[in-house]
């Protein structure tokens, strides 16, 4: 899939060779290549990412489809952000396959490439997205899709982190409406409204589609990927009148389709420009569909960033938008909300894994994207497979692994104890100190939601003498989708306004940490736990990991001990009372 680090250029991955001598190849995976004619390109000689998500769109839906055996829509579509554009005469490459089959939905990967037949051939990196495809109905109900099985190790990940992508892909539309409707009940500043500024109006466009047997599948449903072209096209138009000149797509937000549409429905799309940055500007578009004399359908909604480049290719300051009345200021304030979520996300999911701060400031706008990349980081390191047993005592195993510089350990034991069990005890992290020793003190300082809770945890200094450590913890707890996965609890420090560092404590910082919980059968449980050591925790593991003792080996026989005490005494909640 795309690559790890974000590159332009596509590093390929290692071939997997299957115990025939054949080379293997996903079973989903479908490409597709296109020579760039002129007839798919704007006026400037570059592809219309229109017609590049139409060609995304189709591709997926084949990945989907081949998967499914039946029928397939689109349902949803994550955010995308457009890395380079695509010239005339370019070859653009894509590639899709399923990540992983949930119960009538799956989630697709896209990557898109370019190439230049006439130079060196490297192909570049454009941008890569996750579709969500759901298989129709049919007359017997809900397909029940069949489980996709990752064979390569990238798969794997895919496959886990797919689980993630989609939990933050259902409670999305929550999120942001809930954050939209704080930050529209601010009034606009004076300051703000720019009375000088274009008025938003001279940038409202409005434009009827008719859908034709050429824009629908053969069960006549309007493919997604054309009304997304649509939905483009008008967008340009708005964001081209703002500037007077030729804007450039840089980011689609997460969207998804709320109905379907069908050949001989007229589609009204309609786009204005929300805000004005600097250097950005927002235009919302909106689809709703048609037939006769019909109510209109609201199919769609999406938020598209544009810039406008100079010779240089660098974004131009662009003139400020004067939003109409009522709507229009609510559209202009909303968008800066958006704006500031789009940053978020950019910092805490999209940058490199090891360019993610120590510690991020957590904010309810950036709850989702933060508990999202908690769990995300412990899935990548724990699905590193050059661990190197360093020690081990009784059972119990010390790991090690040595990443962009940095050490990584793992501890490893089995119990005795349901899986459950010992997730519901361990993800409470006020008990810790009922077997860890370093945990002097544990309280819950926020309650974000039922699965994320960040946590202040006490530690005493390991100099004799020294200052305590305090650690400011987001802990993000997940269950298994399925048997194949473990349990996770996943750790990482954030700053809160409301705990500052001060000067009689040391702060600690924890950067990946947790658990993750296998259940091996009815009563046996294997438990790893993870840590990617900042400073401030390898001094509490140094001497283990040189061999000179086992106090990992003490702290994890008293966690073993803990949890068969407690096996049995949380048997009478439910999973969901937790
Ligand atoms: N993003 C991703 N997946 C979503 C989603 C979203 N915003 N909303 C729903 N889904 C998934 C659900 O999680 C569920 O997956 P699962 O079966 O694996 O658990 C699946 O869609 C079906 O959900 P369900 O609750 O049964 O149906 P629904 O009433 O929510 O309908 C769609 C979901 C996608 C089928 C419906 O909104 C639709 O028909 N949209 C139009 C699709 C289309 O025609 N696209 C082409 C262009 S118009
Ligand atoms: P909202 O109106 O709450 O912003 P909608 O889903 O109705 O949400 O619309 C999404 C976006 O589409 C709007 O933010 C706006 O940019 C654009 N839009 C909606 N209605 C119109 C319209 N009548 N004319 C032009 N653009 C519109």
């Amino acid at each position: 899939m795309a690559t790890e680090d974000g590159e332009s250029k596509l590093l390929e991955e290692p071939l997997f060779i299957l115990e025939n001598g054949e080379v293997y190849r996903n079973p989903t995976e479908i490409k597709m290549s296109q020579i760039v004619m002129p007839c798919h390109a704007n006026h400037c000689g570059e592809l219309s990412v229109g017609q590049l998500l139409k060609w995304m769109d189709s591709t997926a839906c084949l990945a989907a489809e081949r998967h499914a055996g039946c029928s397939c829509v689109t349902a949803s579509v994550d955010d995308i952000h457009f890395e380079h554009t695509i010239s005339v005469g370019q070859v653009v490459h894509i590639k899709a396959k399923v990540n992983r089959a949930f119960t009538s939905s799956m989630e697709v990967g896209i990557v898109v490439s370019c190439e230049d037949l006439f130079s060196d051939h490297q192909q570049c990196k454009v941008c890569h997205a996750f579709a969500t495809f759901v298989a129709r109905r049919t007359e017997a109900g809900k397909v029940q899709l069949k489980q996709v099985i990752p064979h390569t190790q990238s798969e794997q990940l895919e496959y886990s982190l797919a689980a993630e992508r989609r939990r933050m892909r259902l409670i999305h539309a929550e999120t942001i409406t809930d954050l939209l409707s704080s930050s529209s009940s601010q009034s606009v500043s004076a300051s703000e409204q720019h009375q000088d500024g274009v008025p938003a109006e001279r940038t409202r466009v409005e434009s009827v589609e008719l859908v034709l047997p050429p824009h629908a599948n053969h069960q006549v449903s309007t493919f997604g990927g054309q009304i997304m072209a649509w939905m483009e096209n008008v967008a340009t138009i708005s964001a081209s009148r703002l500037c007077n000149a030729h804007p450039t797509l840089r980011t689609i937000d997460m969207f998804h389709f709320r109905g379907p549409s069908h050949i001989g429905d007229r589609l009204v799309l309609k786009a204005i420009v929300n805000n004005a940055f600097k250097k950005s500007m927002e235009v919302g578009v909106c689809a709703e569909a048609y037939q006769g004399g019909e109510p209109l359908r609201h199919i769609n909604s999406a938020f598209m960033t544009f810039e406008v480049l100079d010779h240089d290719k660098k974004p131009r300051t662009l003139p400020h938008i004067r939003p109409e009345p009522v709507d229009g200021k609510r559209r202009f304030q909303e968008a800066i909300a958006r704006k500031k979520i789009r940053l978020d996300r950019k910092y805490i999911i999209s940058c490199k894994q090891t360019e993610v701060p120590l510690s991020v400031p957590w904010e309810p706008s950036n709850q989702m994207y933060l508990s999202y990349n908690n769990v995300s980081a412990l899935k990548l390191l724990s699905a590193h497979v050059n661990w190197v047993l360093t020690s081990e005592k009784n059972k119990v195993s010390l790991y090690t692994l040595e990443e962009n510089q940095k050490l990584c350990f793992k501890v490893e034991m089995h119990v005795n104890v349901p899986a459950e069990q010992v997730f519901v005890l361990l993800s409470d992290l006020t008990r810790r100190k009922e077997w860890d020793g370093h945990y002097e003190e544990c309280e819950v300082i926020v309650q974000a939601d039922e699965d994320d809770t960040i946590y202040r945890v006490v530690t005493p200094s390991v100099r004799k003498g020294g200052k305590d450590q305090e650690f400011i913890m987001l802990a993000s707890r997940r269950r298994p989708c399925d048997s194949s996965e473990p349990y996770m609890i996943a750790l990482r420090s954030v700053t809160l306004p409301t705990h500052p560092p001060n000067q009689d404590i040391n702060r600690g910082e924890v950067l990946c940490a947790g658990f993750s919980i296998w259940e091996e059968s009815d009563s046996l449980t294997k438990i790893s736990y993870y840590n990617q050591a900042t400073p401030g925790v390898l001094q509490y593991i140094s001497t283990d990991i040189a061999g000179l003792s086992s106090r990992f080996y003490s702290s994890f026989s008293s966690c073993s001990v803990f949890l068969e005490k407690n096996r049995d005494s949380l048997s009478s909640h439910s999973p969901s009372d937790l």
